[in-house]
């Protein structure tokens, strides 16, 4: 499995959002946009026109999009137009999985579900077939700048038991130890928020997280 940075804009300066994805764009492979509806999760991020403009800004970049939000099969697909290749939702946001997975699919991107910490990883068993990613929250999902759990390693060592060669995403409180003992756990896509974008020197901190994956 190629392993990847995935850099979540939302602990980004959105005054200047263009440059600081710029200044790690060259070392990271996904844009990573968390969209919170402040009904899933007790917090309010941004919509699609934000993705949207992201797209339109770094329109080689891959963008992945992280809803937490009820009802995710009623937004998709503004998700899908404002140029998501990869859409990411819930499994505890909605009793329709099965046909939101197949509706991302059917629109021509990658899908993929995501669990919070308290979700058994084997619920998503029967999902293996229309699953391009499973993503696993290491923090309460809702806001960046979070520690990491370290409870969930186990959980991401049974998911990659169980999936096999699937890409799973890990997202919440990585740096460079988490991100490593996620690594060996078995995770091959990384979410970096404010590591990244929190830090003076954000191109050098991508550089050191790039030199332990590759
Ligand atoms: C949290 C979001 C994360 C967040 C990660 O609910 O899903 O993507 O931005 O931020 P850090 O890396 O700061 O934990
Ligand atoms: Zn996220």
């Amino acid at each position: 499995m190629k392993n990847k940075i995935s850099a979540s804009i939302l602990n980004a300066d959105f005054s200047c959002l263009k440059d600081d994805v710029q200044s790690v764009l060259p070392l990271i492979d996904e844009i990573h946009c968390d969209i919170m509806d402040g009904h899933f999760v007790d917090n309010i991020s941004f919509g699609a026109p934000v993705v949207e403009a992201v797209h339109q800004a770094f329109p080689g970049a891959v963008i992945d999009t992280h809803l937490m939000i009820d009802e995710p099969e009623k937004y998709r697909d503004d998700f899908v137009k404002a140029g998501s290749d990869i859409l990411v939702f819930h499994y505890e946001a909605t009793p329709h999985a099965y046909i939101t997975l197949k509706r991302i699919r059917e629109a021509g991107i990658q899908a993929g579900i995501s669990v919070t910490p308290a979700t058994e990883i084997s619920l998503l068993e029967p999902l293996a077939p229309f699953l391009d990613r499973i993503l696993i929250m290491t923090v309460e999902p809702g806001f960046g700048g979070q520690q990491f759990i370290p409870e969930m390693l186990p959980k991401i060592r049974k998911a990659r038991a169980l999936f096999g060669d699937i890409d799973i995403q890990v997202d919440g409180g990585i740096n460079e130890k988490t991100l490593l003992e996620a690594l060996k756990a078995g995770a091959n896509v990384f979410v970096v928020g404010s590591y990244l974008f929190k830090s003076d020197d954000k191109s050098e901190r991508a550089v050191k997280l790039r030199s332990l994956l590759d």
